[in-house]
């Protein structure tokens, strides 16, 4: 997909670099800590799960890493550029062109058709137009959308909406993808499909993902396995059952 080489060369470059991430929110004046002191990096082709009980952190972390939410104190490197003096303006640059978000909540725009939500970061991307009409009826066949086009989020179940958010995530070819539980509202067919499209980005392409889930079915593709508890990282081993090659 994209710009990215048919073959993944660059395997192992560190991508995102996260260093001593602290988040806290001030809650009926008490300080919460969201994040404590997380220092982690991510190498590109890195296929990373991310496990952890609710209100661990997992979504903080996310939002940190992926440049959306500023760290309370701490920085984070994107292909070794600090990026905490950026302005919003850049950022958002930088999640256009680099970066891939599947939220929890999805974030689909309401007024916009399944096509018109995932033509949409081409759109920013000043992508020409037939460009962008073969990408996205590409990837709505990826992820067995083509005969729900022209429907709005309202319109769909959860899991089609689901699948909107990967499609709109994925048809930039972004180098990095960051997924909150993509696979939560799927079925275990519609699921593993949804993987193997991700994995295949992964191995062929080289694109890193990072994923928060519970699904062992997704946890099985992870290259790394992070787990997150009362907002402090720990590194673990994969299951290495199916975890592919490098
Ligand atoms: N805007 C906010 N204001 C106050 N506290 C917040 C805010 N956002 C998150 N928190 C708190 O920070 C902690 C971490 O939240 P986060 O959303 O990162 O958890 P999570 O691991 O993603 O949980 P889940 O698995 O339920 O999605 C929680 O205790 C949460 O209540
Ligand atoms: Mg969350």
């Amino acid at each position: 997909m994209g710009s990215q080489s048919q073959f993944c060369h660059v395997r192992g470059n560190r991508f995102l670099d996260a260093q001593h991430l602290t988040k806290t929110y001030r809650v009926g004046g008490e300080t919460v800590y969201a994040l404590r002191d997380v220092t982690w990096s991510a190498l590109q082709g890195d296929f990373v799960v991310i496990n952890g009980p609710s209100g661990s952190g997992k979504t903080t972390f996310l939002n940190l890493i992926s440049v959306i939410d500023r760290p309370s104190s701490g920085e984070v490197f994107i292909e070794g550029e600090p990026t905490s003096a950026k302005s919003e303006g850049q950022l958002a640059h930088l999640r256009k062109t680099k970066i891939g978000l599947v939220f929890q909540s999805f974030n689909l725009i309401p007024v916009l058709s399944t096509e018109e939500n995932v033509e949409y970061p081409l759109l920013l991307q000043k992508r020409p137009r037939p460009e962008r009409a073969a990408r996205v009826e590409a990837m709505l066949r990826e992820v067995g959308l083509t005969d729900f086009a022209r429907r709005r989020p309202n319109e769909l179940s959860g899991g089609q909406r689901q699948r909107v958010a990967i499609a709109r995530a994925l048809v930039t070819g972004p180098m990095i993808v960051l997924a909150d539980e993509p696979t939560a509202n799927l079925d275990s067919k519609t699921g593993e499909t949804v993987m193997d499209l991700m994995r295949r980005l992964n191995e062929e392409h080289c694109v890193t993902f990072i994923v928060v889930t519970h699904d062992p079915a997704v946890s099985r593709y992870a290259r790394r396995r992070v787990r997150i508890h009362d907002g402090q990282l720990e590194e673990g081993e994969p299951d290495g059952v199916a975890t592919p090659a490098s």
